[in-house]
Order: structure tokens, then C-alpha cells, then sequence
């Protein structure tokens, strides 16, 4: 699964601007497909909070069927990316004021899946977890980041199930095992 995207990136666009705090600049790609591997993740529909550029979502869409993305800005360098990458009749993208418009968006969607990425302050994971737990099964990023920890934690309390880690992912499940 691991296809050195930071590198075919930069090959195929001269100007992308890749978020600070992506995935693809923490130097852990492989943690992140280590970590889908070692849980067995795969959805058909997924639920991304903090779309950035959109790389995350291009990754995601390896394992995933189709993608919901959420974020409050508007970059439309992502679009020319998940076109170069032909994933894009797989993601709709939506630009929100807060999580109450995914709220409002996701109420009637079944999904199984979600990774939050978005704000890293605990209250906002707090707020997104509540929206997106009844999935069963969440990915995080930035789990080294206190705030994000404490709310993996608080999930873990409220709600059961299991947390595997590794690098900056965790991934929360309400499974008894991971498949
Ligand atoms: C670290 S970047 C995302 C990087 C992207 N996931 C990747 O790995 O390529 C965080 C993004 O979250 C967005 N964001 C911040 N707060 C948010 C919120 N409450 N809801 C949705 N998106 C949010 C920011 O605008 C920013 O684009």
C-alpha cells in the first residue's frame, strides 16, 4: 500500500504546498499503512474531518470505498490532486462553519468509518468523536498530541472496545479484536 505519495507528489505537481500538519510530513506513511494493516481497516463509506490539500483523503481512499470530507477551508489545489490520482469520483468534499454542519450532513448517512484530523484542542475531538463514534471505528492522527490523547482516552472510558497505536495514529474500535 505504501507508494512513497510525498515523492509522487512532488514529481507530479511543482507548487503543492503540503499541509504542516500532514500526514505525509510526519515521516510516518508507514506507520500509517502499518497501523490500517495491523487493525485490518477498510470501509465502505468513511468520514474525514480536516481535509487539508487532500492527501489524507487520497490515501484513505486506498482503503476506502467512498469518503465524506470535512473542512472549513477551501484549497483547490485538492481537487487537481485526487484527479491525478482518479480517486476523485470516490470523495465528496464540503466546506463547514463548524461540526454542526456535519452534524446536520451526516445525521441520516450510515458510515463505518471515520479519521479525525482536523482541530487537535481535546474539547473539538471530544465534539467530533461524539458526532462520529456511532461508526465503531476511528483513526486519529496527532496522537502525541495531549489533547488528542485525552480524548482517544475519554472515548476509550465512555465507550469500550480497543485502542491499537502507533507513531502518531491510533485507531479506536468498538470491536472486541481487531477484525
Ligand atoms: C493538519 S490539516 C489536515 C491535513 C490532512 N488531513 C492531510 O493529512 O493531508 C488540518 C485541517 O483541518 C482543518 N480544520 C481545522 N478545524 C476544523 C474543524 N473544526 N472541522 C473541520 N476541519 C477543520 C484545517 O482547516 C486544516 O485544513
Amino acid at each position: 500500500m505504501n507508494r512513497d505519495y510525498l515523492q509522487l507528489i512532488n514529481d507530479a505537481f511543482d507548487d503543492v504546498i503540503v499541509d504542516p500538519g500532514s500526514i505525509l510530513l510526519s515521516d510516518d506513511e508507514d506507520d500509517f499503512w502499518g497501523l490500517l494493516e495491523e487493525v485490518s481497516f477498510s470501509s465502505k463509506r468513511l468520514i474525514e474531518i480536516g481535509t487539508g490539500r487532500g492527501i489524507s483523503t487520497t490515501l484513505l481512499s486506498e482503503v476506502a470505498d467512498e469518503i465524506w470530507t470535512f473542512d472549513l477551508v477551501d484549497y483547490p489545489i485538492r481537487k487537481e490532486i485526487w484527479e491525478h490520482f482518479e480517486v476523485d469520483h470516490k470523495i465528496h468534499s464540503y466546506i463547514i462553519e463548524d461540526y454542526l454542519d456535519v452534524a446536520g450532513i451526516i445525521a441520516s448517512h450510515d458510515f463505518d468509518a471515520a479519521f479525525i484530523d482536523g482541530n487537535h484542542f481535546y474539547e473539538h475531538i471530544v465534539c467530533d468523536t461524539f458526532l462520529l463514534e456511532r461508526c465503531g471505528n476511528i483513526l486519529f492522527h496527532d496522537y502525541h498530541i495531549e489533547g488528542v490523547q485525552r480524548a482517544v482516552d475519554c472515548l476509550l472510558k465512555r465507550k469500550g472496545g480497543m485502542v491499537f497505536a502507533r507513531g502518531k495514529y491510533a485507531f479506536w474500535t468498538n470491536r472486541q479484536t481487531p477484525e
